[in-house]
């Protein structure tokens, strides 16, 4: 299988443009040690598994030194691996691994707070009001008579009130848990702490960086408020994530920020780069973050987010591709990430959710740019809805009863008892259960299975990475006609041309012209030399 894997045809430093990045949630992935949490050395058995899927990179969520209330979105230590995940050594045997495999390393970097238990902060606690240690983050006086009120309205994304009040009267700022304190990105000390952490694991050898809440990091000065939020209106400030303005969001200020680090990533050989986790009022000031003075990608959470429908999937696939060709920056698509329902759920779960997933798969991946999978969307996993709350771990969840553990339940990897080979053999813990079904979507069970949603991944990812309408420097889409509810568009021109059909309306629709399927969502029936394409699904044409 690995001999016929061809070769990505793009340049050694423009290799991100095209590629296909698989999101690895690391202590879901696969568990080397037994303890039920995954870990670095899992990931480094798993590898040769990535490398024949047909992934480019690999993006690994925070593994750093952290007390885990968010998952290790809360670090306590930036150079230093958890002791649950491993240790610096087993990072860079990973990384060794995979390098020599062909497949880079992208790390998270969490520049928007640290955790509460990190030194700096814990120096901060240690001190009076007004101390250099305090100056680091954003510590301020409560408003009320006797300082008794937050000092703004502003709301934790994770629910309740972004500030936290000390026992000497001060409040800090928090715009996720209260064990993740806001840096005061104004003061020289943290970006000078983070200039040398980008350059401590560029030196490790880590292809690029994907940025945590990038748009976070700048504050409006005097730290106005909101005007609203759910304790007052009943209404979350979150819900103008990506649709509106917030003072703690998108500051153009903070594309000093990036423009300072741009330079440290370019110093390196090999074409380091960095995506943002950006959301901002429109796809234009998103544009903002990426180019050749910024971040090479933002994600394009309006593709996760269009409604199963080709009139919002063509809007926002034209609406990203547009802003694309201004910024000369690819555009990023992503169907499914750590923090949001896995595609088969969003979809309609079931058989039907599960139809539509793969269809999306493969428009996602007949797009120009880069594409980002997140682990288990190959096996086709469907969210898991019914975990017992005691078991879910989500800080959200206490606070606003939205949980994100259903898309974080470990792989099933084979073997008829969970969880499914997540372990080492005969090991039977993993820190959130696996459903009885997943028994029959872990790797073993589908590996070698026509029709499988593993196969259909690894037919697509070979055909991406070998067909010259879909290489990297392949322009953009040409919009072909087709009834209402399909969308049809061509890559490539003339000998190398590649035709995506999607059918999301609600009869079959016939295919001609577009020569014949070389990979198909779901089976075709053939009649009068055209094809058929069923309700709910995709298919790849080529006329060669
Ligand atoms: C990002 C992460 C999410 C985390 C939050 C706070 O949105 O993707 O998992 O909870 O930042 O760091």
């Amino acid at each position: 299988m690995t001999a016929s894997l061809p070769t990505p045809q793009t340049s050694d430093d423009d290799w991100w443009r095209s590629a296909v990045v698989y999101q690895v949630y690391v202590r879901s992935f696969a568990d080397a040690n037994g303890d039920g949490v995954g870990d670095l050395p899992g990931i480094r058995d798993r590898l040769p598994y990535l490398r024949d899927l047909g992934v480019d990179a690999l993006w690994l969520t925070p593994f750093y030194t952290s007390p885990m209330i968010d998952g290790g979105y809360d670090v306590a230590d930036y150079r230093d691996v958890d002791p649950a995940f491993g240790t610096l050594a087993d990072f860079d045997a990973m990384i060794a691994d995979a390098h020599a495999l062909g497949l880079r390393i992208i790390v998270d970097i969490v520049p928007n707070h640290t955790s509460s238990a990190h030194a700096w902060f814990q120096a901060a606690l240690a001190t009076a009001p007004g101390s250099a240690e305090r100056a680091r983050y954003l510590f301020a006086d409560g408003r009320g008579a006797d300082g008794e009120l937050p000092p703004n309205d502003w709301e934790s994304i994770f629910g309740g009130p972004a500030w936290t009040r000390l026992p000497d009267g001060q409040w800090y700022l928090h715009l996720f848990d209260p064990a993740q304190p806001d840096l005061n990105w104004r003061h020289p000390e943290v970006r000078a702490e983070f200039e040398e952490i980008l350059r401590f694991w560029l030196d490790r050898g880590v292809d690029g960086f994907r940025i945590d809440v990038a748009h976070g990091m700048i504050k409006a000065e005097g730290l106005p408020d909101v005007g609203f939020n759910s304790m007052t209106t009943g209404r979350r400030q979150s819900e103008l994530l990506g649709k509106g303005r917030l003072p703690y969001f998108d500051q153009d200020e903070i594309h000093d920020i990036y423009r300072a680090w741009r330079p440290i990533l370019d110093s390196y050989p090999g074409g380091r780069m960095a995506v943002a986790e950006a959301w901002a009022e429109t796809p234009q000031r998103l544009a903002r973050y990426i180019g050749p003075d910024e971040l090479h990608q933002a994600f394009s959470f309006d593709f996760l987010d269009a409604t199963w429908s080709a009139d919002s999937f063509r809007k926002v696939i034209d609406t990203a591709l547009a802003e694309a060709t201004i910024v000369g920056a690819p555009t990023t698509w992503v169907l499914s990430n750590h923090d949001k329902q896995r595609h088969v759920t969003r979809y309609g779960d079931g058989e039907v959710g599960l139809r539509r997933a793969r269809a999306a798969s493969l428009l996602m991946l007949a797009l120009p740019g880069c594409a980002y999978l997140y682990q288990g969307e190959e096996l086709g996993l469907p969210e898991v809805l019914d975990l017992p709350d005691e078991l879910r771990q989500d800080p959200s969840f206490l606070r606003t009863g939205e949980s994100r553990d259903g898309c974080r339940v470990p792989i099933p990897w084979s073997g008829d008892l969970a969880p499914y080979g997540f372990g080492p053999h005969g090991s039977e813990l993993s820190w959130l259960p696996a459903p009885a079904t997943w028994r029959a979507l872990s790797v073993a069970a589908q590996t070698g299975v026509p029709g499988s949603t593993l196969e259909l991944y690894r037919s697509a990812l070979r055909i991406r990475r070998g067909h010259p309408a879909l290489a990297a420097d392949a322009d953009g889409v040409t919009w072909l006609a087709a009834g209402p509810g399909v969308l049809a568009f061509r890559r490539g021109a003339g000998d190398a041309e590649l035709t995506c059909v999607v059918n999301l309306s609600d009869a079959p629709v016939r295919i001609d012209g577009y020569g014949q399927p070389v990979v198909a969502s779901t089976d075709l029936t053939e009649s009068d030399g055209g094809h058929v394409l069923p309700v709910d699904a995709a298919a790849w044409f080529d006329r060669r």
